[in-house]
């Protein structure tokens, strides 16, 4: 299948080697072109823009930073080329905006799906992402075929509802990315600081329900304070819990105690951790 990727940022661009490898043309436009690199020494072709990059593909992968950054380069950079397109937004953004960037392809004549990830780079280059999909029956039922094909990323892509229903669920899972990151950063800080065995409570931790295996994960990076080399930065999880937040407070939930994680995660960009590994959020619970 031809398809075009625009955004080849950490995600991106696993996503787009794990589809070259699986046979697919790949063009690919990303607004600093150095960060095409890797994928056009695999085989992928470069385009000079989105309008370039979306000429002649099947289905057009967008996986940009945000959704102000996903209409600008969809709707104005992308113009004209938008007409008859499949879009496959992938990025998290707001439920909100999801919707209203489908109407503004809709009055071009485009359709989106939105198809949010659970899982990073690692599980992208494995084909074991989790794919949530969300759209009008219309755009599902033409990009069955796609869909088929996008399967080389996770499986089969699970259908949540209308455009909004897959980005919620997604916002509802990157909450708990960030509450659990949060809450055992506290609890290992406790123990550490009043001398108690790591290991003694990681023991006890791993033999009980309260263990989640993301603690684990991170536990080596917050022991080494080292979070070089991230697959999904600091500032995205802030972004993530940003627009939980937001979409919570619109469906009438009451936030008050995440607000004080939100508050937190603001500290980043003065402490220098928002190109840094998300488990970087230890170096803020630590206090003084
Ligand atoms: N990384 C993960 O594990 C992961 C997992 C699930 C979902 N996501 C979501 O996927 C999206 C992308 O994540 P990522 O980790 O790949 O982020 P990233 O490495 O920061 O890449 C962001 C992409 O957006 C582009 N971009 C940013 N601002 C732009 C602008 N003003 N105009 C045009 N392009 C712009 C970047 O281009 P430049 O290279 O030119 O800056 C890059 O292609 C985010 O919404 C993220 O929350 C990420």
């Amino acid at each position: 299948m031809e398809i075009s990727l625009l955004g080849t940022g950490l995600l991106g661009a696993a996503i787009g080697e794990r589809l070259l490898g699986s046979g697919h043309q790949l063009t690919v436009w990303n607004r600093h072109r150095g960060r095409c690199a890797p994928l056009q020494a695999l085989g992928a072709t470069v385009a000079a823009s989105p309008a370039e990059a979306m000429a002649g593909a099947e289905v057009v992968i967008t996986v940009l930073s945000d959704g102000p950054t996903t209409g600008a380069v969809l709707l104005e950079q992308a113009g004209a080329a938008l007409s008859g397109r499949l879009v496959l937004q992938v990025a998290t953004i707001a439920p909100e905006e999801s919707r209203e960037l489908a109407a503004a392809l809709a009055d071009r004549g485009a359709e989106l799906l939105e198809v949010p990830v659970l899982g990073s780079r690692p599980e992208a280059l494995a084909g074991t992402l989790q794919l949530m999909v969300g759209g009008e029956a219309a755009a599902l039922e033409r990009a069955r075929p796609v869909l088929a094909v996008l399967a080389v990323l996770g499986g089969e892509p699970r259908l949540l509802g209308p455009v909004g229903a897959a980005l919620t669920t997604k916002l509802a899972l990157n909450q708990l990315i960030a509450s659990l990151t949060h809450s055992f950063s506290l609890s290992l800080h406790l123990v550490q600081r009043a001398g108690v065995d790591v290991e003694a409570f990681m023991a006890i931790l791993r033999a009980s329900a309260l263990y989640a295996p993301t603690f684990d994960k991170k536990l080596a990076k917050e022991l080494a304070d080292d979070y070089a080399n991230p697959n999904f930065p600091t500032a995205h999880l802030r972004k993530d819990l940003l627009l939980f937040l937001q979409t919570a407070r619109g469906l009438g939930l009451e936030t008050e105690g995440l607000d004080g994680l939100a508050a937190l995660l603001d500290q980043a960009t003065d402490a220098g951790l928002d190109e840094l590994d998300y488990s970087a959020l230890h170096r803020l619970t630590a206090g003084a």
